[in-house]
């Protein structure tokens, strides 16, 4: 698995990376009645074996849960691991201490002294600027209990004012973590991803699957049980509509012996910049997810699937 520097100067991670938002979460994806800790083990020891060192969690999944089975895996492993979380901006964290006490936390739960990446989860700070916010990233920067500062879900304004902030501290800016896929490509219309490229920000392309949407596994006959059945892109109207795109992702990956999902995932890859954070709940998956890099689209192929999917 080839690797890609986070942001211009950031630390090295692989390619593709492992989202762990469904490690330990009941709410959404059902943790603890489809599958468990032993799948979600399964999944990162697949990954680590397959190549794929860079998991991606944070403080809210579980709550706390993501992070803790993570640590535990990690403590398993000879495996060097990178690890990227992100902080929640919560209405009563207004000082700089609860910023730190945050990054404390999360440290314990994933029983490491520095994390690869910390990201503030989204940019509504309510009580708290942001320019006090990134201040005191930039000071954990300095007490080396993080090696990179990273926004999720921030517009391009957003992500401008972050990357001024920190650049007056000598930090760069070095991820806008933001959803992106076949299926949702905002960031290409709305500045985000031109923002990105014009700072050196590197982007993390969440839910890169549409949250399984571009597997082709779920048809208008065969809709996901759990909360999905309640979102439209996943009712029989949506997902007759995503049909042309499925069905162009069927006939690359037959073409390439793959599967619709390595093809999506490959045609995120492909986007300067971009690295894609699949989220994996079993072995199966995370292989699936791992095969996705190590070969390429042809950039006619490329434009295709942009076509189709716009
Ligand atoms: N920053 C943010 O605000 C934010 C928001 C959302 C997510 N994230 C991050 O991004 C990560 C990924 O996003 P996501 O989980 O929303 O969506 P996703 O990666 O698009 O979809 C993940 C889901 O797709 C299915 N799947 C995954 N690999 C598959 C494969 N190879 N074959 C068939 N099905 C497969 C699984 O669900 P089923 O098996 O149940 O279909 C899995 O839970 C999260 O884990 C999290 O780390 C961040």
């Amino acid at each position: 698995m080839g690797t890609v520097t986070l942001g211009k100067t950031g630390p090295s991670v692989t390619a593709l990376g492992i989202g762990t938002w469904a490690w330990g979460d009941k709410l959404f994806w059902n943790y603890g009645k489809d599958y468990g800790e032993t799948q979600v083990r399964e999944a990162f020891e697949a990954a680590v074996s397959a190549g794929v060192t860079f998991f991606d969690t944070a403080e809210v999944y579980g709550p706390g849960e993501s992070e803790r089975l993570l640590g535990k895996f990690i403590k398993q492993t000879s495996v060097p691991v990178r690890v990227a979380t992100k902080y929640g901006p919560l209405p009563w964290r207004n000082t700089c201490e609860s910023v730190s006490d945050a990054l404390t936390e999360s440290l314990k739960r994933l029983q490491l002294d520095r994390v690869t990446l910390y990201q503030v989860h989204w940019p509504f700070a309510f009580f708290m600027s942001q320019e006090t916010l990134m201040n005191t990233l930039a000071d954990e920067v300095g007490r080396g209990r993080i090696e990179a500062v990273g926004v999720s879900n921030y517009s391009a304004a957003q992500m401008r004012e972050a990357h001024r902030l920190l650049e007056k501290r000598g930090v760069p800016l070095a991820v806008n973590q933001v959803r992106y896929s076949l299926l949702d490509r905002q960031i290409e219309s709305n500045g985000t991803l031109q923002a990105a490229r014009e700072l050196g920000v590197t982007i993390l392309a969440y839910s890169p699957l549409a949250q399984g949407l571009l597997t082709g596994r779920y048809t208008p006959d065969s809709p996901p049980a759990g909360p999905r059945q309640w979102d439209s892109r996943f009712s029989r109207a949506g997902l007759q509509k995503i049909e042309p795109v499925v069905s162009l992702l069927r006939q690359l990956a037959e073409k390439y012996g793959r599967t619709p999902a390595q093809v999506a995932l490959n045609w995120l890859a492909a986007q300067e910049g971009v690295i894609p954070i699949p989220g994996a709940k079993t072995a199966k998956q995370a292989q699936e997810n791992a095969g996705a890099l190590g070969w390429e689209l042809s950039p006619q192929e490329i434009l295709r699937l942009g076509e189709a999917s716009r």
